[in-house]
C-alpha cells in the first residue's frame, strides 16, 4: 500500500537532518498549521456562518478590516500563545507586537504573520491566504520589544503560506528548498503533493496592478511598456498578464508555472516606500521565492537584506523568474545612473555629504 506523506511526518523527517533541530520547532510548526486549518474552515464556510464583510474597524495602516481579518488574527494568537514555543508575535493587523501572556511559558522563536492576505477578495470567493515567518528570539530576551523583531529576512528560520483556494495548499521553506502540501479534508491533514518546487528562469507572464501605471518610476514604466509591446517591441515575444490582488495567490501561481510579480513603489502618498509590508509579506515570500530558485528584489537591493526600521515598514517588491527580475533591476540601475548624471555637480556633493 502507498503511504501518503503527511505534513507532520515530512517535517519530522526533514528536520531530523539538521543537527541543531529540536522537537520544539516541529511542535511550533504543527501549531501554526492547526491554526491555519481552523482559518481554512472559517473561510470555506464564510457566507454560511456570517463571517464575511467589513468589521468596520481600521488597522494600523488605515485599511478597513474585514471580519475575517480580525477572526484569523485571533485564531493565530489563541492557537499559539499557550504553546511555550514563542517569545512574542507581530501581526499586520496589530499596531504593536503581542507579548506572550505571563501565565504561559515562553519560547525561543518569534512569529510574524499576515493573518489573511488579499482579504478584499473574501466576498467574491477568490483565493486568499495566511503568510507567516519564524525568527529566532534574540538570546537572553524574555520580553521581546519591537526592536527584536526588526531582523532582515535573511535571518528567517522558516517561512510559509497557506492558500485558501479551490484547494487549501501549504507551502513552506526552512532553507532547504520549498515543498507544497494539500489539505485532505477527509482526514484533516496536509499531504505532501509538491516536492522541491522550482521557478523557471524565464517567463512570459507578469503580474502588476496596471491601474497604477501613471504613478510608477521610469524603470517600471520601461519594463512594462516593453512587455506589453510583445512581439512588436524590443522583447520580440508576447507576454500575458494576471492580477488576482492576492499576493499569496500570485506567488503560488509563480511557484506552479513561473512568472514575475511586481508591486513597485510609486508616487502616491502612501505607496512611496512601496505597498507591501516588509516583515509580514515581502520577507517570507522572498525567502520562498529564493529557495525555489527565483529572485526577490526591491529593484535596487535583495529584499532579504533590507534592514527593517519599524514593524509595519513597506517595501517595493519585485519577485519571480530570475531573468525578468534581473532585467527590472538593470532598468533601475540605469535610471538611477541617469538621474545622478543629470544632477548638477553642487547637488551631487550635497547628496554625498
Ligand atoms: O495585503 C496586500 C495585498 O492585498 C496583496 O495581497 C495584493 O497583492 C495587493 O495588496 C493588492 O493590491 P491592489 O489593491 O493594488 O490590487
Ligand atoms: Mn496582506
Amino acid at each position: 500500500m502507498r503511504t501518503k506523506t503527511t505534513f507532520t511526518r515530512f517535517i519530522i523527517e526533514d528536520l531530523r537532518k539538521l543537527p541543531e533541530a529540536t522537537g520544539e520547532f516541529t511542535l511550533l510548526l504543527n501549531a501554526i498549521v492547526t491554526a491555519c486549518k481552523e482559518i481554512a474552515d472559517d473561510v470555506n464556510r464564510g457566507q454560511l456562518i456570517n463571517v464575511l464583510g467589513s468589521a468596520k474597524t481600521e488597522n494600523i495602516q488605515g485599511e478597513t478590516q474585514k471580519k475575517l481579518d480580525v477572526i484569523s488574527n485571533d485564531v493565530i494568537l489563541r492557537s499559539l500563545e499557550w504553546s511555550g514555543h514563542l517569545g512574542g508575535m507581530a501581526s499586520e493587523e496589530m499596531e504593536e507586537a503581542y507579548p506572550i501572556p505571563s501565565r504561559y511559558p515562553k519560547g525561543k522563536y518569534l512569529l510574524v504573520f499576515d493573518p489573511l492576505d488579499g482579504s478584499s477578495n473574501t466576498e467574491v470567493n477568490v483565493s486568499i491566504g495566511t503568510i507567516f515567518s519564524i525568527l529566532r528570539c534574540p538570546e537572553g530576551i524574555e520580553e521581546p520589544t519591537e526592536e527584536d523583531f526588526l531582523q532582515p529576512g535573511s535571518r528567517q528560520v522558516c517561512a510559509g503560506y497557506v492558500l485558501y483556494g479551490p484547494a487549501t495548499n501549504l507551502v513552506l521553506t526552512t532553507g532547504q528548498g520549498v515543498n507544497g502540501f494539500t489539505l485532505d479534508r477527509d482526514i484533516g491533514e496536509f499531504i505532501l503533493t509538491h516536492r522541491k518546487l522550482s521557478i523557471p528562469d524565464q517567463t512570459s507572464e507578469f503580474a502588476i496592478n496596471m491601474a497604477n501605471q501613471r504613478h510608477w518610476e521610469p524603470a517600471i514604466k520601461r519594463y512594462i511598456d516593453e512587455v506589453v509591446a510583445g512581439e512588436d517591441g524590443p522583447r520580440g515575444r508576447n507576454f500575458n498578464t494576471r492580477w488576482v490582488a492576492s499576493m499569496v495567490a500570485e506567488v503560488h501561481r509563480i511557484l506552479m508555472r513561473g512568472g514575475i510579480f511586481l508591486y513597485p513603489m510609486d508616487s502616491r502618498e502612501n505607496v512611496q516606500e512601496g505597498r507591501l509590508r516588509l516583515l509580514y509579506e515581502a520577507n517570507p515570500m522572498g525567502f520562498i521565492i529564493e529557495q525555489a530558485g527565483g529572485i526577490a528584489s526591491t529593484g535596487r537591493q535583495r529584499l532579504m537584506e533590507v534592514k527593517p526600521n519599524r514593524l509595519h515598514q513597506r517595501v517595493p517588491v519585485i519577485i519571480g523568474a530570475k531573468e525578468e527580475v534581473e532585467r527590472v533591476e538593470l532598468y533601475h540601475s540605469l535610471m538611477d545612473q541617469e538621474r545622478s548624471d543629470s544632477t548638477p555637480p553642487h547637488r551631487q556633493e550635497a547628496k554625498q555629504a
